[in-house]
């Protein structure tokens, strides 16, 4: 993949590891590094990746937001069109038929919290932390942050923090279940990539319709869900990786899965 802000890497398992490589700014998100991700994100959806590993370069940040070098010298309706490339790639990520895990490596600030927040797994470093400074800067946030984090943790604790722009540790965001793992700075890959092996390791069809069913039941009331569930899981019970997965089981060696 040519790419001047993305580092692009396929390892062990059909898992890509995509790093945000713009330290300079550290690691801000512009138009042509969101136009970056979007083209990442969509080879590795057509492709045989089966779990993607977002993470920012450096020790420092994850993403310090949107570039506010664009925010401050474009015109309202190109300010519209970054703000919707924003809205746009990280909706993508989130609808991904292959999870993303955010490896947050550092700070996760404004457009950089809200990128965590379109994966659908987190893990963070010790030192890490969350924040929307928007409010401080006469701004709000315009990724997604008002509509996905009161979702995440409900409206009266995401106001607080959207409101006040206070700083939301990675300890505290592990208690309110914001992130999956905490994990010491120096193992991030480690231990996120033996995440993403292991999910990678099952039936990609299987993962592929999980997802879609917790998504889709996210957004539905009860009775509907479980529709959605029950036709996912005819679904998934009709796969060859099903099959695979049982028969495996009764021959007592490991599956071998497709994603078919
Ligand atoms: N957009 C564009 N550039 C950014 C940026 C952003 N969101 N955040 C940091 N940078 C740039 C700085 O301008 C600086 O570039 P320069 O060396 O060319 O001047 C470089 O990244 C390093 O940042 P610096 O401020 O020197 O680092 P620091 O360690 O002193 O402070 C922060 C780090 C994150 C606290 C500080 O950069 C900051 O507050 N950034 C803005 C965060 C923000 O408001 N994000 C939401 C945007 S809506």
């Amino acid at each position: 993949m040519q790419s001047k802000m993305l580092l692009y890497e396929e390892l062990e398992q059909k898992v890509a590891l995509i790093t945000i490589n713009r330290p300079d700014k550290l690691n801000a998100l512009n138009y042509d590094l969101l136009r970056e991700l979007e083209s990442a994100m969509e080879q590795v959806e057509q492709g045989d990746i089966r779990v993607v590993v977002l993470t920012g370069s450096g020790t420092k940040a994850f993403v310090a937001g949107a570039d506010l070098d664009e925010i401050t010298s474009r015109s309202p309706l190109e300010l519209w069109t970054f703000l919707r490339q924003g809205q746009k790639v990280l909706r993508l990520m989130e609808e991904m038929e292959k999870p993303v895990i955010a490896a947050v490596n550092g700070f996760a600030l404004g457009g950089g919290f809200e990128l965590a927040l379109a994966c659908p797994l987190r893990i963070a470093v010790e030192n890490a932390y969350f924040s929307f400074p928007e409010v401080s800067l006469g701004l709000m946030p315009g990724f997604g942050g008002t509509q996905r984090f009161p979702k995440a943790v409900g409206k009266t604790l995401a106001l607080e923090y959207l409101l006040a722009g206070s700083r939301l540790g990675a300890a505290e965001a592990h208690r309110i279940g914001l992130v999956n793992r905490v994990v010491p700075a120096g193992e991030l890959l480690t231990k996120t990539l033996e995440l993403a092996g292991q999910i990678a390791s099952h039936s990609p069809a299987a993962v592929r319709l999980i997802l879609q069913s917790v998504r889709g039941g996210c957004e539905l009331t009860g009775e509907c869900g479980e529709l959605l569930e029950a036709a996912l899981t005819a679904l998934c019970s009709s796969t060859e990786d099903s099959r695979e997965g049982l028969t495996a089981f009764k021959e007592r060696r490991k599956p071998a899965f497709t994603g078919r």
